[in-house]
């Protein structure tokens, strides 16, 4: 009986720490502090900082990965309520999916293309739905 105790006890410890694990770990940036705010700002802001590394690897000629779950950025919660549940916002994620689908599946001819179609998907989120951060995307263009 008391050994069933530690090792239900032991499973029950595990689920917490794994648990716990997946939620800071999706919320840490890249300077190693937490990233405040809503669920999408979360994303965003890790997408952004992500950005920098797929920008290199396209600028070195390099397939870039990614590591972010960016899938959802859709159904998760705004910082302004209601934003990211709008069609409009679902037809924006959708474009911005497949462009990133398409640069993630890129061949060497068509990598620097697929990767400006991509930040070009986020500028155009941007500019319909929350204009501010298009300075700091524009940054993420290829020089
Ligand atoms: C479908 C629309 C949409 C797409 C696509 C999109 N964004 Fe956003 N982004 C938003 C919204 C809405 C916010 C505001 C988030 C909030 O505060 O909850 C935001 C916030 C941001 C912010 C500001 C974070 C802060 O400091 O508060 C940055 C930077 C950003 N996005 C970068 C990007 C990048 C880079 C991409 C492409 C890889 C991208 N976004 C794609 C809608 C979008």
């Amino acid at each position: 009986m008391y050994k069933y105790l530690i090792f239900i006890g032991l499973v029950f410890f595990a689920l917490i720490l794994g648990c716990q694990n997946g939620e800071d770990s999706a919320a840490i940036g890249k300077n190693g502090k937490k990233i405040p705010g809503s669920e999408l700002r979360v994303l965003m802001v890790q997408l952004y900082e992500e950005g920098f590394d797929l920008k290199k690897a396209v600028s070195e000629g390099k397939l870039p990965k990614s590591h972010i779950d960016y899938n959802k950025i859709l159904g998760a919660k705004s910082t302004e309520p209601g934003k990211s549940s709008t069609p409009e916002y679902a037809a924006y994620s959708e474009t911005y999916f497949k462009q990133m689908a398409n640069l993630l599946n890129s061949d060497k001819s068509n990598l620097k293309e697929n990767y400006t179609k991509m930040i070009q998907s986020c500028m155009g989120c941007h500019q319909a739905m929350c204009p501010g951060p298009m300075v700091k995307i524009k940054k993420l263009y290829l020089d």
